[in-house]
């Protein structure tokens, strides 16, 4: 519907925000593609809010530069940025109903003749029916719905959404993440989405910037941060990881390391290049990447697969799959989720098994950071429940 002519990008130069002598926001270079569902995702207090203030002009940088497309906006006011922020509390006018509530940046502007436009926003957030209730009358969902088409009829050139979704429940969340995203591709509007949760950031971004103490820690696709995390951080933070302190004994296209008295292999081109160097690492597979075999049948293994033997320390049958704890020399609490679908009634707790998985899966991260990093109770990661 809005064809975005001008270059719809966000670019920030060095931008960085210090309060006294805290510094909320390191000086940080990002470059969000037009017409993208862009991402900042991280933990409370990160800096995620005052990067997203800073695009909006609600915030002087203390460095740095904003552009819009080609256009530098960093001396801008908030109002002559072709920007629109949504926020987590939606704030809509009360006494007004949803069509005059998204009717109100036209009408502010002079514009007398919305009623075409309305329809339009009011179809684009399926919410036709409701056009002459008051916002009390609907859900949380819609009401965040119409906050997104007030936005969207101003027809910015980049949307920012600040924890929009925080205030729904979880279920709604769900649905709302998809209805957004929906709402995204079909106005093919540049989106900056900010939150705390790694899940909504994975099912709506076409990139995810990482945050962590007011640095962008990596950037990329949902699936290429899950699969080649580069920092402790990252790789705890995005789902879960088990991550095993180890030395390199060869390197080469692949890297072959000790840990707990076992071999494993990792792809040189999986590993950080201070690993390819050589030394101490963490090496680091997710859980479901894992098979479970019961120690009886360990002869039957393939060859070329990475083991671990250990034993199980806890089951839990979660449905679509039973979560396993098991310790071993190599490390502690490592985690295997196996799919359920036949179950081997021996992988109980107190039975001694092996790990293993194809070595491709395998990543190697430098070993001077937190095995914890980015894990819930760490410094700076709250639980989904206390973050804001
Ligand atoms: N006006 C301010 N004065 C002092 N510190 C601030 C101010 N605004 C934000 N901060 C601090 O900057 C850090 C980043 O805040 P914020 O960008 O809101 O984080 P997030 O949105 O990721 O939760 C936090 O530690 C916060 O307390
Ligand atoms: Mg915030």
């Amino acid at each position: 519907m809005t064809e975005n002519t001008t270059g719809g990008d966000v670019r920030l130069t060095g931008i960085s925000k210090t309060y006294g002598s805290f510094t909320a926001v390191h000086p940080l270079d990002l470059t969000v593609p037009q017409g993208s569902f862009f991402a900042l995702l991280g933990a409370s207090g990160c800096g995620k809010t005052t990067t997203l203030r800073m695009i909006a002009g609600l915030e002087d940088p203390s460095a740095g530069s904003v552009f819009l497309g080609d256009r530098d906006v960093t001396d801008l006011p908030p109002y002559k940025r072709p920007v629109n922020t949504v926020f987590q509390s939606y704030a809509l006018f009360p006494h007004m109903d949803i069509s005059e509530n998204i009717a109100f940046g036209l009408r502010r502007r002079g514009i007398k003749s919305v009623k075409k436009q309305v329809d339009e926003m009011l179809e684009l957030v399926q919410l036709g029916d409701k056009a002459k209730h008051k916002p009390h009358q609907l859900s949380g969902g819609q009401q965040q719905r119409v906050a997104v088409a007030r936005a969207l009829i101003n027809h910015p050139q980049v949307l920012l959404l600040d924890e929009p979704l925080g205030a729904l429940d979880l279920k709604l969340r769900r649905q709302m993440q998809l209805e957004l995203k929906r709402i995204q591709t079909e106005v093919g509007i540049t989106f900056v989405h900010v939150t705390h949760d790694q899940e909504e950031a994975m099912t709506m971004a076409d990139q995810v910037a990482v945050m962590n103490g007011g640095r962008v820690e990596q950037l990329g696709a949902p699936a290429d941060l899950y699969e080649n995390p580069r920092t402790t951080f990252v790789a705890n933070f995005l789902g879960t990881s088990n991550l095993i302190e180890a030395e390199v004994v060869e390197t080469g296209s692949d890297v072959v390391v000790t840990a707990g008295g076992g071999k494993l292999e990792v792809p040189g081109d999986r590993c950080t290049d201070a690993v390819r160097r050589g030394g101490k690492l963490l090496v680091g597979v997710r859980p479901e990447k894992i098979s479970l075999a019961h120690a009886d049948d360990a002869g039957s293994i393939a060859d070329g697969r990475n083991r671990v033997t250990g034993r199980i320390v806890d089951s839990s049958f979660i449905g679509v799959s039973t979560q396993y704890v098991v310790n071993s020399p190599a490390g502690a609490e490592l985690q295997v989720y196996e799919q359920n679908i036949e179950r081997d009634a021996r992988l109980v707790p107190g039975a001694e098994v092996v790990l293993h998985w194809n070595p491709a899966h395998t990543f190697g991260l430098d070993a001077d950071q937190s095995l914890l990093a980015g894990t819930v109770g760490a410094a700076g990661v709250e639980t989904v429940e206390d973050a804001s």
